[in-house]
């Protein structure tokens, strides 16, 4: 999720807290029943509109560049985009000269959509598939992978790395673009002003408890649409790559493009634009 392009409400975790069980009651405490988890299918129309052809206005000038510069696509390469959403990485990578470009993501309806905007033949082709589980397109024959901003929208982390390096070739690099785990975690990272000091401040409420967060995508629809963050501390994140045979060799925390209007507050805020990062990206490069 790109937090900030569009409006968006946290909702609390999950509504009513479980009651305790009755005293003297032999029946099991009665567990809230929660809906099964649709993942991106009910708000694929929103964030296609949203995303577009080209990305959203944090795609154009923050992302896809910095992704594109660090994965250094080579004409005749093999590139497989991982959650790929509705394709934005491929409108990128359309001059690139690939000799394949594969897009796999989870909704059916992004795929659909990725389809509609950037055909299907044999040089660009999609996929739905779970990136968590293992698949035809995890076959060790890519030369470059790209994860933009969908790691902390996958729950099994572990599974996502794992079949993430799986799908490149030993030597393959692989792209990792998403939310700052340390200064963007829904509901958990706020901005502050300190008027004594005229500084805009970041104030941080949690970062070392991974957590599953629910955002609500779509507050003006009465059923609520939501999906998952997954907030996970750089260690875990880390770890994780490093245990799925993926090692680091460069980092990029991104900026915001945008700048205030002139105010009584635009140096504050233009300070505070450039001094906490909005993105992180990591290239990593298959070893095992
Ligand atoms: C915020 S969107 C990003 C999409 C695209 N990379 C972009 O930058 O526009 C997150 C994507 O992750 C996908 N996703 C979440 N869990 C997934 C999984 N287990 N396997 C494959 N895709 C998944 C969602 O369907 C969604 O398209």
């Amino acid at each position: 999720m790109i937090y900030g392009l569009a409006r968006h409400a946290f909702a609390p975790l999950n509504g009513a807290m479980p009651r305790p069980p009755r005293r003297h009651s032999h029946r099991p405490a009665e567990r809230p029943t929660k809906p099964p988890r649709q993942g991106w299918d009910p708000v694929a129309a929103w964030y296609d509109k949203l995303v577009g052809d080209a990305g959203s206005d944090y795609h154009q000038n923050v992302i896809i560049p910095a992704c594109l510069k660090m994965l250094d696509a080579q004409a005749g390469e093999s590139v497989i985009d991982i959650c790929c959403g509705q394709g934005v990485l491929a409108h990128a990578l359309r001059d690139a000269k690939l000799k394949r470009y594969l897009g796999i993501d989870a909704s059916p309806r992004l795929i659909d959509a990725a389809r509609q905007r950037h055909g299907q033949n044999d040089q660009i082709r999609w996929l739905v598939a779970d990136a968590c589980q293992s698949g035809s397109w995890a076959d060790g024959s890519h030369d470059a992978a790209a994860c933009i901003m969908a790691v902390h929208d996958v729950e099994d982390l572990t599974g996502l790395f794992r079949n993430l390096a799986h799908s490149l070739r030993i030597g393959g690099r692989a792209i990792i673009i998403q939310m700052h785990p340390c200064f963007r975690i829904p509901r958990q990272s706020h901005w502050g002003w300190d008027a004594d000091q005229k500084i805009q401040y970041r104030r941080l409420d949690a970062y070392s408890t991974a957590q599953n967060i629910e955002v609500v995508t779509h507050p003006s629809q009465s059923q609520g649409q939501h999906t998952h963050f997954f907030h996970r501390p750089l260690s875990q994140l880390l770890t994780s790559m490093g245990q799925a045979g993926l090692a680091c060799v460069a980092c990029e925390e991104l900026h915001s493009h945008r700048r205030s209007q002139v105010g009584p507050f635009s140096k504050a805020e233009h300070r505070a634009a450039a001094e906490f990062p909005l993105f992180l990206a990591i290239k990593t490069i298959r070893q095992i």
